[in-house]
């Protein structure tokens, strides 16, 4: 068996059919639940258990590249850092969702050898790379907005960096999945994340205050502390591009259209990174 295949094997301890909510096993090509629905798993080693009616996609080719340079960069170093420091020692199982190429959760799984990690995300080509982003890393494609195909109380480190929460229906899985003396780390962006490249290119502005709605996002969760993660970073042109690119501006603004505008710009590009890590507690 592969090391791919290996961490979705291990996965199955927590992994539930996103259907029925029977625990999973392995079958040729795929996985399968005691009444018999069947999932594949992709030849990239990551399992599809999406429930029914999701439509959800999740990032493109191009954004999930573009978050790629830019963590490859070291722009988002200290977010893992807080991220990892997070994590309790005693910690057996994390699930990141929204979790992406699984760069943060890797860097987590890093920190904490006896830790095993799930990221859930609908971007098949995000899970691609999750898929290979750890040995103790798996992948699989879920909506996590519409259901966590994770059984309750099996979790003891959840994350949603840079992810939506999904609203009461999302805090309610979330919640149910965690065991008792789970940690939540929540990674949002404050007001001037970015800004200055928010008002000249006209991009989506971040509200203030998802810092303290993600703190009190988890009824059953108590609030342990916020962190700020606050630094500079000097980009070039290009740079600045994945820096929209990788983000929900992609889904509303033309590639070209902002690479035309940033061309007229001097390099460096001075960049505020500003960014809340809540970290939540259930008892
Ligand atoms: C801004 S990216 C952050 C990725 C990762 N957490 C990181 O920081 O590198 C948001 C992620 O949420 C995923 N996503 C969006 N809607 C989703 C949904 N309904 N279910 C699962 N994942 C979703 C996207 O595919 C994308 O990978
Ligand atoms: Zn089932």
């Amino acid at each position: 068996m592969s090391r791919v295949t290996d961490a979705l094997t291990a996965a199955l301890a927590i992994l539930e059919c996103p259907l029925c909510r029977e625990a999973l096993e392995r079958v040729d090509g795929g996985v399968r639940c005691e009444a018999r629905h069947h999932f594949d798993i992709a030849k990239q080693g990551y399992a599809s258990l999406r429930g029914g009616g999701s439509a959800a996609t999740g990032d493109t080719v191009p954004m999930v590249e573009a978050r790629e340079r830019v963590q490859a960069t070291g722009a988002h170093d200290a977010i893992a850092a807080a991220i990892a420091a997070a994590a309790p020692e005693s910690a057996r199982w994390l699930v990141d969702l929204g979790g992406g190429t699984g760069w943060h959760a890797a860097r987590v799984l890093d920190a904490r050898p006896a830790l095993h990690g799930l990221v859930l995300d609908a971007s098949v080509p995000a899970l691609r790379r999750a898929a290979r982003a750890h040995p103790r890393l798996a992948a699989v494609a879920s909506d996590v907005w519409k259901g966590i195909p994770v059984a309750d109380a099996s979790v003891d480190v959840a994350l949603r960096v840079f992810a939506p929460g999904g609203g009461e229906r999302g805090a309610a899985e979330l919640e149910r999945i965690l065991a008792p003396g789970a940690r939540v780390v929540i990674v949002v962006p404050e007001a001037d994340h970015h800004r200055e490249l928010v008002e000249p290119l006209g991009l989506l502005r971040v509200p203030a205050g998802k810092a303290e709605e993600a703190a009190a996002s988890i009824p059953g969760a108590r609030h342990e502390a916020t962190t700020a993660v606050t630094r500079t970073v000097r980009v070039s042109r290009a740079e600045a591009l994945d820096l929209v690119m990788m983000g929900p501006n992609a889904f509303h603004r033309d590639r070209d259209e902002i690479a035309a505008a940033l061309d007229e710009w001097i390099e460096p590009i001075a960049v505020t990174i500003a960014v809340s890590v809540v970290v939540l507690t259930v008892d």
